[in-house]
This record gives C-alpha cells, sequence and structure tokens, in this order.
C-alpha cells in the first residue's frame, strides 16, 4: 500500500480528482494507492467538504487537518505526522505556502506540485491563481499549460516531471484561460500522480 498526503488550500477540484482517480477498481490493483490525508492552511477552503462526503465517488473517506502558520513553520508536528502515518506521496493541489525546508528534506523527491502555466515562466511568488492568467494574457502568450514538478525550497522551481499545453486565442479572457489551463489539471494530474507514486 502506498499512501498520499494531499495538500490544498482552496476549492479542492484537483484534490478531488486525484482521489476519485485512486478510487473504487484501482483499489483492487497490486500497487495500491490510498489518499490517507488531507491537509490544509484554510478553514474556509473547499477541499475540507469535498473530503467529508468522500470526493466525487464517495468512497474515498479522509480524515482531514486544518494546521496554521505556527504549527507548520515553527514546530515539527506535520512532519512528525506525515512519517507516523508512513506518507509515500505529498500532492500540493493548490495549496499555498512555501514548504518549509524541513519538510522537503523529510520527503526529498517525494513532494511534488501543479503550476497553471508553463514553469519556468510565470511562476514564483506571487504567481498564482488568477494573477497567472492575467500576466499570460496581458503578455500576448499564445499558448499556455500545466507543469507538474517536484517541489524544493523555492516556489516553483523543483524538477519538472510532466508539462501540457494549451493554445490561447487572441480573445481569450484570463477566465478562458484558466478554463483551458483547468481541464488540463484535471486529465493529467491524477495520472502523473500514479505514475510517480509506482516508480517510488
Ligand atoms: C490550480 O489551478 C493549481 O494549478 C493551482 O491552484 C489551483 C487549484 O485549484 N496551484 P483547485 O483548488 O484544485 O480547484
Amino acid at each position: 500500500m502506498k499512501r498520499i498526503a494531499l495538500f490544498a488550500s482552496g476549492s479542492g477540484s484537483n484534490a478531488e480528482k486525484i482521489a476519485d482517480y485512486f478510487a473504487g477498481p484501482r483499489q483492487a490493483d497490486n500497487a495500491e494507492v490510498a489518499i490517507s490525508l488531507v491537509l490544509t492552511n484554510n478553514p474556509k477552503a473547499g477541499v475540507i467538504d469535498r473530503a467529508r462526503r468522500g470526493f466525487g465517488t464517495g468512497l474515498v473517506h479522509t480524515p482531514v487537518l486544518v494546521f496554521d502558520r505556527p504549527t507548520f513553520y515553527k514546530t515539527n508536528q506535520i512532519v512528525e505526522l506525515l512519517q507516523n502515518q508512513g506518507i509515500d506521496l505529498i500532492v500540493l493541489a493548490g495549496f499555498m505556502w512555501l514548504i518549509p525546508a524541513d519538510l522537503v528534506r523529510a520527503f526529498p523527491n517525494r513532494i511534488v506540485n501543479i503550476h497553471p502555466a508553463l514553469l519556468p515562466n510565470y511562476g514564483g511568488k506571487g504567481m498564482y491563481g488568477h494573477f497567472v492568467h492575467e500576466a499570460v494574457v496581458a503578455a500576448g502568450e499564445t499558448e499556455s499549460g500545466i507543469t507538474i514538478h517536484f517541489v524544493n525550497e523555492h516556489y516553483d522551481e523543483g524538477a519538472v516531471i510532466y508539462q501540457a499545453s494549451c493554445s490561447i486565442a487572441l480573445t481569450d479572457t484570463p477566465e478562458d484561460v484558466a478554463r483551458k489551463v483547468q481541464l488540463l489539471e484535471h486529465e493529467h494530474y491524477p495520472r502523473v500522480v500514479g505514475e510517480v507514486i509506482q516508480a517510488l
């Protein structure tokens, strides 16, 4: 059994796609994958309700931990929890806080993130959510996409695992680009997480 911890700060649509991907029939595969824990810094995050209702399938009833900034940055509690639960892979799905160095060191090449642009462009501090798509449209880009990458101590700088792109029409608004990018996220993130965890 391989165990995933999902970190999310917002709606959690990617977390749900990933949980649903590993629910049901896939649990019967030889290499089982379980979503052991959902962690969030945001007590109002949509991901909490999604997890409590068992995500899309109703099959994955996952404990949720809400933590605050001092706990994350000034104690070892989260690292110890993840280690005690035997977590193999940490998946960031719209998680907005920088991962502290001790967590990166405890899970080397075992933390993945998805960024809604083609890194190394449009990444780094402050480049998240709608800011990314507004910058892409303002620059007149003809394509954008997703980057799935390992996480290190710096925002959006770890080794790239997978990228997929979409074209941008001249008339596309940032909201249009966001929709195209989200389709790519939902299509590819679960499968790529599966490939990463099977390779561990
Ligand atoms: C996604 O666009 C992801 O790339 C970014 O945050 C967004 C999360 O959306 N890092 P959701 O919470 O999974 O719906």
